[in-house]
């Protein structure tokens, strides 16, 4: 079957170990599943795995994606969650440290066909196209669990998101504004920033800009580059929720004003089961539905990791079967 994967990683020159070509079908253990992929999406992740970051070549070769929509063996219209229990696993799925996303230990999405265990599959309402679905089991479940259950912030709250048009970023703003969280962005370029206005944010600033006042909450995702940025523009008291570090993983952790000011530093990941369903309903009932940059055939995924490489992005990228 036709499939996006990677054989040796390329911690460099990620785009030299990306191959799009035939691989085996899926192996079904006990208690899988097949699903047939009508659309994935790429997240940051599959960068990560081609240089081999979280993948190591022993795993390889390995099918990228975390993220499918398509129908399973019942002709069910279906999502898939990516996060992986280990077996007798119960309650939440991203605290299990033996945890693993699709693509990890277990060949991903970017392929015709992926093997997931039953109790990972949720239904698709009919209101959201595979495209739209296929957006949402990690770069949108992400955002959801980082605004409202990890942030402790209420609707009203001030809330800047430091980055524009990353596929969770733009998450952000529209489930955002969505359940009214007053949403402030950082951009690295005017068209970024004014997309991020055209989704729903409240004001967009240049990146590391002085903010009018400071905020009741950051949601990071960019690490490095902006943290110094995201601890000063903190009220007294507020939080900064990070799932991610693009940018890198350094100093300045900027400690002084962390216990200083009293901040509250907390990590998120991924999202749970339920939350992915709950994230799906938030979708039908306010009408709000991903950002899609572009759609893409899946034999042509080379054309969307060289824009997520180069930062071409606004919003998600999708490849469709
Ligand atoms: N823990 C989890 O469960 C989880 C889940 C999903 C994602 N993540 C992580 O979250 C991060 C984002 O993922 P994604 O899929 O949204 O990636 P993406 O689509 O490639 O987005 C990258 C984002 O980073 C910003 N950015 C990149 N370099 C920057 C710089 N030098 N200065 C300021 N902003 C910069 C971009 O801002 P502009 O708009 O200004 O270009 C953009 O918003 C990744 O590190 C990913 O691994 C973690």
């Amino acid at each position: 079957m036709l499939a996006a994967f990677v054989s040796t990683p390329a911690p460099k020159d990620p785009l030299s170990v990306l191959e799009v070509g035939d691989r085996p079908e899926p192996e079904v253990p006990e208690g899988w599943t097949t699903v047939t992929v009508k659309a994935a999406s790429l997240n940051h992740h599959d960068l990560f795995s081609l240089r081999g970051v979280g993948l190591p070549a022993e795993r390889m070769p390995m099918i990228l994606g975390c993220d499918a929509a398509g129908v399973d063996e019942d002709g069910n219209e279906v999502v898939v969650h990516a996060v992986i229990s280990s077996a007798g696993w119960t309650g939440d799925e991203t605290m299990d440290p033996k945890r693993s996303l699709l693509s990890e230990v277990h060949q991903g999405t970017l392929a015709e066909r992926v093997a997931v265990p039953r109790r990972n599959i949720v239904a698709k309402p009919a209101e959201l196209s595979f495209a739209e679905a296929a957006c949402l089991p990690t770069a949108w479940l992400t955002a959801y669990r980082m605004l409202f259950v990890r942030s402790g912030l209420r609707p009203g709250s001030t809330v800047l998101v430091q980055g524009a048009s990353g596929g969770v970023a733009t998450a952000l703003i529209k489930l955002g504004s969505a359940a009214g969280y007053r949403v402030w962005v950082t951009g690295r370029s005017e068209e970024k920033r004014a997309a991020a206005l055209a989704l729903g944010a409240d004001q967009a600033f240049e990146s590391g800009a002085r903010l009018p006042e400071r905020v009741d909450g950051v949601m990071e995702t960019v690490g490095e580059a902006t943290w110094s940025h995201s601890i000063k523009s903190l009220k007294p008291g507020g939080v900064v929720v990070t799932c991610g570090a693009t940018t890198g993983f350094g100093p300045p952790a900027e400690l002084n004003r962390i216990f200083f000011t009293q901040l509250s530093v907390v990590g998120s990941t991924m999202g749970t089961r339920e939350e992915l369903d709950q994230l799906i309903q938030m979708c039908r009932v306010t009408g709000v539905r991903p950002q899609i940059d572009v759609e893409l055939p899946l034999a042509q995924a080379r054309d969307g990791f060289e824009r997520m490489l180069e930062g071409r992005t606004a919003g998600k990228i999708v490849f469709t079967l």
